[in-house]
């Protein structure tokens, strides 16, 4: 049987419609998991491996293994959640070995890294550089830490942290970033992602330090901090959106971005598609819902997609139409 090009070209088109990049690095599909919740052990980050999430993203991890905070440390909210875990993981070492057992799944695996100081930074890049992962997060934003300031309000610090990195290997590094409020920060980010090289950033980590007051029993929900913690979900999306937005202006075609922060549907996605995000990583939605939910979101995602016209991703990325 003959078959016509055009056919086969129309066909291939349409199954790569939906796939998208970061950082050079294929993803079958616009949403995968974020580092954070349920992705510390094997069987958790297997879970992620069996279900559509298209790609793997291990939990922040540290020199040393880490119990993490003292309880109550995560409380569903109504519309997200407030959480300071303090870091739980096994120890980076654990999640190199685990990136080689989670390479059969054939899914892009990202390692995520939150040194406590710019050698352990180094030290774990480093490592991941000679390991089986696709691509490696470095967490400038962890803000559940006592005594410890998010890396990337800093910039000095930071600079300091890029420095180190930057040059240890060939695998696209990329930083997951706090929430700025202010396009002058943004900037001065924008520069320094330039400057070392950077491949993709993850916009945006938790609001970091928030309080949730439970009037009832007088007291913080959480226990950490005296109650500060990192807020999630649908409180942060608006937020979300425009440090998406505000990277993209800066730095569209130069760097991948990936959107997180509030999305629990394919609506909430579409609105990080046209903000500029090349794919988003959901947590909260995650945590409340299950694995089911990154089949669900993209179902919803395509179905917007088809009744808006677009025939691909790639069609409605950044396309955000100003008043
Ligand atoms: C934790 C929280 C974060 O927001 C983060 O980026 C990394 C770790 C935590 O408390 O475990």
């Amino acid at each position: 049987m003959r078959i016509n090009k055009n056919y086969l070209s129309c066909i291939m088109k349409l199954l790569n419609s939906y796939k998208t990049k970061i950082a050079g690095v294929e993803l079958d599909s616009y949403i995968c998991n974020a580092s954070g919740p349920l992705d510390s052990t094997l069987k958790e980050l297997e879970n992620i491996a069996k279900s559509t999430s298209s790609a793997i993203i291990m939990k922040s991890c540290t020199i040393e293994p880490k119990e993490g905070n003292q309880e109550p440390i995560y409380t569903r909210l109504p519309l997200g959640s407030i959480q300071s875990m303090g870091l739980p993981n096994l120890g980076y070492q654990e999640y190199v070995k685990f990136a080689a057992r989670l390479k059969k799944y054939n899914k892009p695996i990202i390692a995520s890294v939150a040194g406590l100081s710019v050698e352990d930074y180094q030290q774990m890049v480093e490592a991941f550089q000679n390991s089986d992962v696709d691509l490696i997060e470095v967490n400038l934003s962890c803000p559940n830490l006592e005594r410890k300031p998010q890396v990337a309000y800093d910039f000095k610090q930071t600079e300091k942290v890029l420095c180190k990195i930057s040059n240890l290997g060939k695998k696209p590094i990329g930083l997951k970033l706090p929430p700025y409020y202010d396009l002058i920060h943004h900037k001065q980010m924008a520069k320094l992602i330039e400057k070392y090289n950077i491949r993709f950033i993850t916009c945006i980590n938790s609001v970091g330090n928030a309080l949730i007051i439970d009037s009832k029993t007088e007291t913080p929900v959480i226990k950490p901090k005296r109650g500060f913690g990192g807020l999630c979900g649908d409180y942060i999306k608006p937020i979300a959106l425009a440090n998406v937005r505000a990277f993209y202006e800066l730095l569209k075609n130069k760097i991948s971005i990936f959107g997180v922060g509030g999305i629990k549907s394919g609506a909430d996605t579409f609105e990080f598609l046209l903000a500029g995000a090349d794919a988003v990583q959901v947590a909260t939605t995650f945590e409340k819902e299950g694995s089911n939910c990154f089949k669900r979101i993209n179902r919803e995602l395509k179905e917007i997609l088809r009744k808006k016209g677009y025939n691909s991703i790639e069609e409605a990325m950044g396309k955000l139409k100003y008043l």
